[in-house]
């Protein structure tokens, strides 16, 4: 047999075989229905059977004469083993916020910022108050800053005449001031007119010049030099005469003092009414140095 006549036969042999192989393939296919359905419905599809079997099964014990009471309770066991649905919670409706009793807050920020600024207003305002009171009082009588009886006219000439550490220079202790004697001869008295005036120039007419004892640089206390019979001021060498008059020094001016009056024959000094010393240059008395400088 030649190769062209078994081709001859094989082929349409292969080609009918081919055939029959995919007709049985698909009749097979279609017979089962499976392949086109997913894992989930074929899944609903079993449970639905069974429900069915369930009900078949029921019926036919009632058919077979089982009670009732018995078919409910298989029907309530079946029930039981199937799965629940999941319960669906109602939403719960947005409510109005409401402040917390303040009881339980304490003091809000609110309450801590207005109660912090009537606070402070009223601090401001008592000082203020307190402030206006203590200028309005009536200034103290009998001490410093008050008008002072330092003695009588006697007494107080006495003090001066024997005076330490030198003549002429008297300290009260009480005025803070020393009482020096002034020359109440005209030509003196014409030179401290053209300087002085008011209630210290009524003073040095009667005879008395209040000194203050603070220098009027930076304050420190002026002793008296009884060498040099001037004031000389320990801290920087400020040097006033007598009467209160700068001499040398850094000191601005002479030494400040307080107006002297003779009232009922008692001398008053008026320490609350200070008066600046005359200017520099200012030498109403022409009391040169004396003696050496103590400072
Ligand atoms: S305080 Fe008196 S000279 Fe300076």
């Amino acid at each position: 047999m030649s190769t062209g006549t078994i081709l001859a036969i094989a082929i349409p042999v292969i080609v009918v075989l081919g055939a029959v192989v995919a007709f049985v393939s698909l009749r097979r296919r279609d017979a089962t229905g499976l392949g086109h359905l997913s894992r989930e419905t074929r899944r609903r599809d079993e449970l639905a059977a069974s429900a069915g079997d369930d009900a078949a099964a029921s019926d036919d014990a009632g058919a077979f004469g089982v009670s009732a009471e018995a078919q409910e309770l298989e029907r309530a066991v079946a029930a039981e083993r199937r799965p629940s649905p999941v319960a669906i919670a109602e939403p719960e409706l947005p409510q109005d916020w409401a402040p917390p009793p303040s009881d339980e807050v304490g003091v809000t920020r609110r309450q801590f910022l207005n109660r912090s600024s009537v606070l402070l207003m009223a601090t401001g305002l008592g000082t203020f108050n307190a402030a206006m009171l203590a200028f309005l009082w009536p200034r103290p009588t009998g001490g410093f800053g008050s008008k002072i009886k330092i003695g009588t006219v006697a007494s107080v000439d006495e003090a001066i005449s024997s005076s330490t550490p030198a003549e002429n220079f008297s300290y009260f202790s009480e005025a803070q001031s020393y009482i020096q004697p002034y020359p109440t001869d005209s030509a003196t008295l014409s030179n401290a007119e053209a300087v002085y005036g008011g209630a210290v120039l009524e003073g040095m007419r009667l005879g008395y010049v209040a000194l203050w004892q603070v220098c009027p640089h930076l304050g420190c206390k002026v002793p008296v030099c009884g060498s040099s019979q001037w004031f000389e001021c320990p801290c920087h060498g400020s040097k006033y005469n007598r009467v209160g008059e700068k001499k040398s020094g850094p000191a601005p001016r002479g030494m400040d003092r307080f107006p002297v009056t003779i009232e009922g024959g008692n001398v008053f000094v008026d320490t609350g009414k200070v008066s600046q010393g005359p200017a520099i240059g200012t030498d109403s008395t022409g009391q040169g140095l004396e003696g050496p400088h103590c400072a």
